[in-house]
């Protein structure tokens, strides 16, 4: 018995019988060795002619090949074989495990595996029936609880991380059951179920918000320790010197104005997790709005001596949204390229009409000429508070919350973000959203191009 959707079928029939010849030849495995030394000795010392040594090793060999034939075919037809119990039964512990979503291992007395269904392989994946847990699981833990849910007879809980192939923590549960007693004296066997729930999800969550609150503390207390050192200098050394005072204030609103940020960030990203769930619905036009934003971001371009190219579209290109969350993240990433790619002087917006997954889409690209983005960073950039060069984003008044509320953005509006870049060549941001179908905005945008 393997897994319990095979054991119907000749196919199940077959592999038992494989499992049982291969248990009986592993407890016959000294019977043959030992024939073939005392007959090779008896050859040698001319007791024993070699032809008749060879005929008598031959004869061994089918006798105990045929023991074993007879052992698997008793064993089909319901008897005991290794202490295991009858197909009837076997069948009603697969069929009831193999509907079990999570793994599930049964095990008799002794701590022989009897049955497992298919997700168990992926806890223990050198499970097979017939043979001791502790040969595909060697975790001492649920080793342990599962010796003394047998002792005690109760349940017994525990759990288990595992490294490989990936990390994974799971919950243990081990119950004794009994099969119920019939007719049949071998009825009211016990057996041991190891029930695994994964919870490898939760852990994930817990350590997000962990790492989120921890994130988000440090963020706001370096501004803050600034500020309390600047208010220290004010009132003490620097009491009476105006030019001093000037200068910190100027500091110490820059700062307040980091916390501000930083506050009104986070609080926008959870009021854009709360509607996550519903679609808005106003028609933006997205040319009016790429715009708006390049007008509103032409005086940071000015400082940085950057040029921002955008060659509309003649027509609208209108979309299902809201209108000032995608102001936000055009903005967002509009300021990107201007903060982190101004070494290439040029910021270039292009609007396109692409046959996407969910029928017509429309692709924004923001493209810079800067330094680029090295690889390893690219799938990680819109996880809350990730920079990849963290001095750089502080020294520019980042707080590493921009891309994250771009992504919440986005995924609310059922579009999506890709980002390209070749280090040393620029990054390219391309937001792609939806049309939907029959809209007025998809015929309009037939004849766009890139710019
Ligand atoms: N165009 C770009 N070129 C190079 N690096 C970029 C570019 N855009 C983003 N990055 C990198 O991605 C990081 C995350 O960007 P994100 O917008 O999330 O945060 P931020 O700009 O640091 O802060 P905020 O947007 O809150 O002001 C940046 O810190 C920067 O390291
Ligand atoms: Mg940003």
């Amino acid at each position: 018995m393997t897994f319990a959707q095979d054991d119907q079928g000749a196919w199940g029939q077959a592999r038992r019988q494989v499992a049982t010849i291969a248990a009986g030849l592993r407890r016959v495995r000294l019977v043959l060795p030992a024939a073939a030394i005392a007959l090779a000795t008896a050859v040698l010392a001319g007791e024993i002619r070699v032809v008749p040594a060879v005929i008598v090793f031959a004869a061994i060999t089918l006798g105990v090949l045929l023991d074993i034939r007879r052992a698997a075919a008793a064993r089909g037809a319901g008897a005991e074989v290794l202490g295991r119990r009858g197909d009837a039964d076997d069948l009603v512990v697969d069929a009831a495990i193999a509907g079990v979503p999570d793994p599930v291992i049964v095990l008799e007395r002794g701590g022989l595996v009897r049955a497992f269904n298919r997700r168990a392989v992926e806890v223990a994946p050198a499970l097979a029936t017939a043979r001791p847990l502790s040969f595909a699981l060697r975790h001492p833990g649920v080793l342990e609880a599962v010796r003394r849910a047998a002792e005690e007879g109760g349940t017994v809980r525990t759990e288990m991380f595992q490294r490989v192939p990936a990390e994974r923590w799971w919950e243990a549960v081990i119950a004794p059951v009994r099969l119920p007693a019939g007719p049949d004296p071998r009825n009211g066997e016990r057996l041991l179920l190891v029930a695994f729930h994964d919870l490898t999800p939760l852990r994930r969550s817990e350590q997000m918000r962990a790492d989120f609150i921890a994130n988000a503390s440090h963020e706001l207390r370096t501004p803050l320790a600034s500020l309390s050192g600047f208010i220290d200098t004010l009132q003490g050394p620097a009491r009476a010197d105006t030019a001093a005072r000037e200068k910190f204030l100027g500091i110490m609103r820059a700062q307040a104005s980091r916390m501000a940020r930083l506050i009104d960030d986070l609080l926008s990203l959870s009021r854009i997790e709360l509607k996550a769930h519903v679609r808005p619905e106003s028609p933006v036009d997205l040319v009016l709005l790429l715009r708006q934003v390049a007008d509103g971001l032409q005086p940071i371009a000015g400082e940085r001596g950057v040029a921002i190219a955008f060659d509309p579209p003649p027509e609208p290109v209108t979309v299902a949204g809201d209108r000032d969350e995608l102001l936000r993240a055009f903005e967002n990433l509009v300021e990107n390229a201007l903060k982190y790619g101004a070494s290439g002087g040029r910021v270039e917006l292009a609007i396109l009409r692409e046959p996407g997954l969910q029928g017509t889409e429309v692709a924004v690209s923001v493209r810079d000429y800067g330094p680029g983005i090295a690889p390893e960073h690219l799938p990680r950039l819109t996880e809350r508070f990730y920079r990849a060069d963290v001095a750089e984003s502080r020294a520019q008044g980042g707080t590493g919350l921009g891309l994250a509320l771009v992504k919440h953005i986005l995924q609310r509006h059922r579009g999506r973000l890709g980002i390209d870049s070749t280090p040393g060549a620029g990054a390219t941001f391309t937001v792609r959203l939806p049309i939907v179908t029959g809209s007025p905005s998809a015929t309009r945008i037939d004849g766009i191009s890139a710019s």
